[in-house]
């Protein structure tokens, strides 16, 4: 399935524990992403370090992998024009603090941990993560 248009996002257990999913879905829905996969699921201890295997080194790694295993999220895939790079630009920087006004995680994220979502950085890493989240009857683009 090869699509440049699509990114993974994931509504942080933060998010979704303080029922902010609704809003995250409007906000995402009004910039004219369309939802082509969904669904909730809580990561086990193993999914979330697999997930996050790129930042094994990191000095945030363990305490990242225990974050987002420590309740459900909201898997999904975006489908827009140039998705991975657009949907950042909705999400954010990493650090909510300095986030412009109007993104996603400004306006929902309390920490850098706690940013209440993800994006893709790049397509290749977007093919590769929601292949980690959805099989093929899962997908619809
Ligand atoms: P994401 O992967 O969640 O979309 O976020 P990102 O690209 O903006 O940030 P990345 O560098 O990939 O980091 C992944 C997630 O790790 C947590 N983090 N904590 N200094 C820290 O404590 C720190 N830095 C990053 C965040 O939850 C970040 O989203
Ligand atoms: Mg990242």
């Amino acid at each position: 399935m090869d699509n440049n248009n699509i990114t993974l996002a994931i509504i942080k257990p933060n998010a979704v524990r303080t029922g902010k999913t609704g809003p995250i879905l409007s906000l995402i829905n009004e910039a004219g992403f369309e939802i082509v996969a969904m669904k909730m699921i809580k990561m086990t201890k193993n999914h979330a370090k697999l997930f996050y295997s790129v930042h094994k080194e990191k000095p945030f790694y363990e305490s990242l992998v225990e974050f987002m295993s420590s309740g459900p999220v909201v898997a999904m895939v975006l489908k827009h024009e140039n998705a991975v790079e657009e949907f950042r630009k909705l999400i954010g920087n990493t650090d909510p603090a300095k986030a412009e006004p109007g993104t996603i995680r400004k306006m929902f994220g309390i920490s850098i941990q706690m940013n209440a979502i993800h994006g893709s950085d790049s397509i290749e890493n977007a093919r590769w993560e929601t292949n980690f989240f959805f099989s093929e009857i899962e997908k619809f683009y």
